[in-house]
């Protein structure tokens, strides 16, 4: 009768501690964890390469202007300009070479005296293994220079933990209509 009683009390005292345990752990605000743990082995270093198409004119632009700065022509850079884009990333620099995703975000004039884009947007990849992974840029882009640098700063899916630069190089850029051909090579860090 004692010892069943003591091993009753064993079980009960056992159950509470994990129940306490399976408990704490689900209100925990933080923990520690090993790479292992998120399926995290070893970092690679990988090369993108494909076109991005600015399409300003026609009757289908990839790239419109939300807003202006109140004050028109206050400066020659345009200064205080955003534009929302989904421009195409293709693989070659016709637009009509294979789609390999867009690149989704905002740009805007942030530069008053030498034209100086402000770059916040999301490479948002459809092809192979990239497709449904995401990049993220946030960077300056001085569109007249021969090649920007714009920080890679995170990303999704495959590219999870993601950082590096990608290296702008205009391909083109059509006087007439504004529009852009921009050759992107990409290198990021990513698990
Ligand atoms: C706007 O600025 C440009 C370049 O500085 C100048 O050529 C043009 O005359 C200005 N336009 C107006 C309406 O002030
Ligand atoms: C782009 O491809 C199309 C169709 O393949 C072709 O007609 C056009 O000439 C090409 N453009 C350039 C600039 O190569
Ligand atoms: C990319 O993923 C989407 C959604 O899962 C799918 O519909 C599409 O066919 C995929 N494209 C390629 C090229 O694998």
């Amino acid at each position: 009768m004692r010892m069943a009683n003591s091993a009753f009390l064993q079980i009960t005292f056992l159950l509470i501690l994990f129940s306490n345990f399976f408990h704490t752990h689900s209100q925990q605000f933080s923990r520690r964890l090993s790479k292992n743990e998120l399926g995290l082995k070893h970092e690679k270093l990988s090369h993108l390469h494909f076109y991005f198409h600015d399409i300003v004119g026609g009757r289908q632009p990839t790239a419109v202007r939300v807003a202006e700065a109140a004050v028109t022509n206050s400066s020659a850079t345009g200064f205080g300009l955003v534009v929302m884009i989904d421009d195409p990333l293709t693989l070659g620099p016709n637009l009509s070479s294979k789609i390999v995703g867009r690149a989704q975000g905002i740009y805007g004039s942030a530069d008053l005296t030498n034209l100086g884009l402000l770059m916040v947007l999301n490479f948002a990849f459809t092809e192979g293994k990239f497709n449904g992974s995401t990049l993220s840029v946030l960077g300056r882009n001085a569109v007249f220079s021969a090649v920007r640098e714009l920080p890679i700063v995170g990303g999704s899916g495959v590219f999870r933990f993601a950082k590096g630069y990608a290296e702008a190089r205009t391909h083109e850029l059509n006087m007439k209509t504004g529009d852009a051909i921009v050759e992107y090579n990409v290198y990021v860090f990513h698990y």
